[in-house]
C-alpha cells in the first residue's frame, strides 16, 4: 500500500522503515532540513537498534522515501501523523503541529485519504480533528480518521513494532478499521520475516482492538501511567524494604508472579525518565482536570518519582559522607539502556547534583556522551567504565547497560581508590561484585560487604 508517515521522530521514522520492511511503499516526511538530508543520504539521526539497516536496506530498495509534507500528502492513500506533542507550561500537549499538518491535508489532498493520527494526543484530538477537515475541506476530500497509539519503547522500538501485543485502531467507520487490518496483516498474521530475531521464536499474533477514536486515545495515557504508577509503587516499596530490613527483589517477585499483577514494571531505582511516562502523566492529569475528574492518585506518581534523585544523592552522601573534592564514576546517563536519548533522564539530574555539591564526575555511556556533554559541559567523558573509574571512591551505576554486567570486576578493583559501587537499578549482581572485594549498595535493602580486601591496596 502507498502509505506516508508525517514527522520522522522515534515513532514516525520506526514507523516508516518497519511499515517498509513490511512490503509497504512508504513516504516519510521530515520539516527539519538538517535532518532530512541527514536522512536522505542514509543517517538515521539517534541511536535506536536495529533501525538504522532497516533505514538503509529499504531505503536502497525503494520501498522508503524522505522528503516534504506536500510530497507525503500527495504519495500516500493513508497518512500516519507522528509530530511531536510537547508539553505546553501548564503540562498540556501542544497540538499545533497536528493542527498544521490538518491544514496542510485540508487544502492540498484531492480524492480519499486515511488520516491516522499516531502522536500522543488528549481524548477527543480525533474528534477535533474531524471537525477542523470538515471546516477547511476546500477540495471535498473524502476521509477517515482514525486513532492508531503506539506503544514502542526505546531501545527495543524495532522489535516491538514486529512483535505488539495489541494493535488499538479508534474508528468511527468500519471501512477504517479494514483498511488499518490491511496495513498491519503482516504483523496480525506474524508473517514477515523477522528482521530482529532469526530464527524468530517470539511468533504470537497480536490482538487487534477496534475501538472509537475516544476511548483508543485513553487507551494510550492510560496504559503509560498505568506502568509508571507500578514504578513509583515499587519505589515506595523498596524505601520501605531499606528502613525495615527487607529485599525489593524477592517482594518485586513475589507479588509480580501474581497474575493479576504481572513482573514487568517493578524495577525500582532513581526513577522513571524520558519523553513519555513524565510528560504523558502530567497531560493525562491535565485531561482529567478539564473532564471534572481529579487524578490525585497520578500527581502523587509524579510526586514520588520527583523525590527519587534527591534520595539516591542522598544514598551516595551517607556513602561517602562529603561529596566536595571527591572523585565518583557515573556509569550510564541515558534515561535506559539501548538508546542515546537524555531527555528527562533522572540521572543527569543526579550528575548536575553530584558536581554542584563539589564532587568530579567522571561519566561513560555506550551512547549519550555526546548529547549529556552539550548540557553538562562539567562532566569528564572518558572512553569507557575503565578510564570512567580510575581513583575514584564510588561507582555509581544510572543505567543499566547491559556491558556493564559484563565488567571485568578484577581489572576494576585495581583501578578504584575505594571499591564501593552504589547501583541506581540493582543491575549488578551484588555477590559478583562482592565476591571481587568491592562494598554493594543497591535499590532497597540490597547491600553486600566485600567478601575479600581488593587485589591493589593503596596507601
Ligand atoms: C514508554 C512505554 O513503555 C511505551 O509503551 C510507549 O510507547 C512509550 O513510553 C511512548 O509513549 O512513546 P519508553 O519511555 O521508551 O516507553 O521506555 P520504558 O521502557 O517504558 O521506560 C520508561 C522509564 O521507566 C525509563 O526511565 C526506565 O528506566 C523506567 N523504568 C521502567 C523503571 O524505572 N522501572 C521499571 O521497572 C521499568
Amino acid at each position: 500500500m502507498k502509505l506516508s508517515i508525517i514527522g520522522a521522530g522515534y515513532v514516525g521514522l520506526t514507523t516508516a522503515a518497519c511499515l517498509a520492511e513490511l512490503g509497504h511503499d512508504v513516504f516519510c516526511a521530515e520539516a527539519d532540513a538538517g535532518k532530512l538530508s541527514d536522512l536522505q543520504n542514509g543517517k538515521v539521526p539517534f541511536f535506536e537498534p536495529h533501525l538504522e539497516e532497516l533505514v538503509a536496506r529499504n531505503h536502497t530498495s525503494g520501498r522508503l522515501n524522505f522528503g516534504r509534507t506536500e510530497q507525503a500528502i500527495d504519495h500516500g492513500h493513508a497518512i500516519f501523523i507522528c509530530v511531536g506533542t510537547p508539553p505546553l507550561e501548564n503540562g498540556e500537549a501542544d497540538l499545533s503541529a497536528i493542527e498544521h499538518v490538518a491544514r496542510e491535508i485540508a487544502v492540498r489532498a484531492q480524492g480519499y485519504k486515511l488520516i491516522i493520527e499516531k502522536s500522543t494526543v488528549p481524548v477527543k484530538t480525533g474528534v477535533e480533528l474531524r471537525r477542523y477537515m470538515s471546516r477547511h475541506n476546500a477540495n471535498h476530500l473524502e476521509y477517515d480518521v482514525v486513532s492508531n497509539p503506539e506503544f514502542l519503547r526505546e531501545g527495543s522500538a524495532v522489535e516491538d513494532f514486529f512483535h505488539p501485543d495489541r494493535i488499538v485502531v479508534g474508528v468511527e467507520e468500519e471501512r477504517a478499521a479494514t483498511q488499518m487490518r490491511e496495513i498491519y496483516r503482516p504483523v496480525l498474521e506474524q508473517s514477515f520475516t523477522c528482521p530482529v530475531h532469526a530464527p524468530c521464536s517470539r511468533r504470537k499474533e497480536p490482538v487487534f482492538l477496534v475501538t472509537d477514536t475516544n476511548s483508543a486515545e485513553l487507551i494510550k495515557h492510560a496504559s503509560n501511567s498505568f506502568l509508571a504508577m507500578k514504578i513509583s509503587f515499587i519505589n515506595i516499596v523498596a524505601d520501605l524494604c531499606e528502613a525495615a530490613g527487607a529485599d525489593v527483589t524477592k517482594v518485586a517477585e513475589g507479588i509480580g508472579i501474581d497474575g493479576r499483577i504481572g513482573p514487568a514494571f517493578l524495577n525500582p531505582g532513581i526513577g522513571f525518565g524520558g519523553f513519555c511516562f513524565p510528560k504523558d502523566l502530567q497531560a493525562f492529569v491535565r485531561i482529567a482536570e478539564k473532564f471534572g475528574c481529579d487524578f490525585a492518585l497520578l500527581r502523587e506518581v509524579e510526586r514520588i518519582n520527583q523525590s527519587r534523585v534527591g534520595k539516591f544523592v542522598e544514598t551516595v552522601k551517607k556513602e561517602l559522607w562529603v561529596l566536595g573534592g571527591k572523585k565518583i564514576a557515573v556509569w550510564g546517563l541515558a534515561f535506559k539502556p539501548d538508546t542515546d536519548d537524555i531527555r528527562f533522564a533522572p540521572s543527569l539530574s543526579i550528575v548536575r547534583q553530584l558536581i554542584a555539591q563539589g564532587a568530579s564526575v567522571r561519566a561513560y555511556d555506550p551512547q549519550a556522551m555526546g548529547k549529556t556533554k552539550k548540557e553538562i559541559p562539567d562532566l569528564i567523558c572518558c572512553r569507557d567504565i575503565y578510564e570512567a573509574s580510575a581513583g575514584v571512591e564510588a561507582i555509581v551505576l544510572l543505567t543499566e547497560w547491559e556491558e556493564f554486567r559484563k565488567a571485568d570486576w578484577a581489572r576494576l578493583s585495581g583501578l578504584v581508590e575505594r571499591a564501593l559501587i552504589i547501583d541506581g537499578r540493582n543491575a549488578l549482581a551484588c555477590e559478583t561484585v562482592t565476591a571481587h572485594g568491592f562494598q554493594y549498595v543497591g535499590v532497597g535493602g540490597i547491600t553486600g560487604a566485600p567478601e575479600l580486601t581488593p587485589s591493589i591496596s593503596r596507601p
